[in-house]
């Protein structure tokens, strides 16, 4: 099965002002078709994964406009692929690529619903859309055509609500967590940061942008981006969950122990 997007890029109509394109030799121009690809994959999966959730909420009984908001968000992400999708598009890619096979998203059934739901949140909004805020908006801030810096900021803005729903939930719900609760999800941060970390280090090559030309159309500085990606866990993830009553830093430090990521990171951050 394929994610074919050419209906929705073409409705997208994404014009690049003139001249955005001509500094890109082929190089560039094929790396950068393959990162908006990569990424138009990414926002369909975050849709799937934000369909799972508004219905594990339901489930939870977690009150209020909660779910519907979720719902709202399964749009955003929508509406982000179809947006990457334009990107490749304008670049002379075709926004189609094979579907890989999908684990499902986890229903943690060791866990009563609300435990379960709020090992998906954390793991989605306060780690995954956290870290997504950082390097979208590095990547906005590195854009050359206004078109695309507008793109990003559009994407971002609707990053920072995916991110803060689960920062306001877990802030809400934190009061009212049993220390055996506290403690059975401290357990499970150690698990989400690996597999946050595992995943992030995977799509952030430790090598610079092939070139300044292929940065300013999205092409990240895989250095620079993976610096990024420890700080937002250092300086953003790590203190946020310690603040809701989680034992988040050494969660951190025993993930760090255990993942097969972080001898390769650690001699790219001092190699670079
Ligand atoms: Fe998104
Ligand atoms: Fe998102």
């Amino acid at each position: 099965m394929s994610l074919d997007l050419r209906g929705a890029a073409r409705r997208a109509d994404l014009r690049l002002e003139r001249g955005a394109l001509d500094e890109l030799d082929e190089l560039d121009r094929a790396s950068a078709i393959l990162t908006w690809r990569g990424r138009m994959l990414n926002e369909h999966v975050s849709a799937r994964v934000f369909t799972a959730l508004a219905r594990q909420l339901e489930r939870a009984g977690v009150r209020g406009d909660r779910p519907a908001r979720v719902a709202a968000m399964v749009a955003e992400e929508w509406l982000h692929a179809d947006r990457c999708a334009a990107v490749v598009e304008v670049l002379g890619g075709s926004p189609v690529i094979e579907l890989p096979a999908l684990p499902p998203v986890p229903e943690h059934e060791d866990a009563d619903p609300l435990e379960a739901v709020l090992r998906n949140v954390i793991s989605v909004s306060c780690l995954s859309e956290t870290v997504a805020v950082a390097l979208i908006d590095a990547e906005r801030r590195s854009a050359g055509p206004p078109a695309l810096q507008r793109l990003l900021a559009e994407i971002l803005a609707d990053e920072v609500g995916h991110a803060r729903f689960g920062w306001r939930l877990l802030e809400d719900l934190a009061p009212s967590l049993s220390p055996a609760l506290r403690e059975r999800l401290a357990d499970y941060l150690v698990i989400a940061l690996d597999e946050l970390a595992t995943h992030e280090l995977a799509h952030l090559p430790a090598r610079p942008s092939p070139s300044r030309a292929a940065e300013a159309i999205g092409v990240c500085d895989g250095l620079a981006a993976r610096r990024l990606f420890f700080a937002t866990v250092n300086e953003v993830i790590v203190p946020g969950l310690q603040a809701a009553g989680l034992p988040a830093l050494s969660a951190w430090r025993a993930a760090q122990e255990i993942g097969v990521w972080a001898s390769s990171a650690a001699s790219a951050r001092y190699t670079d």
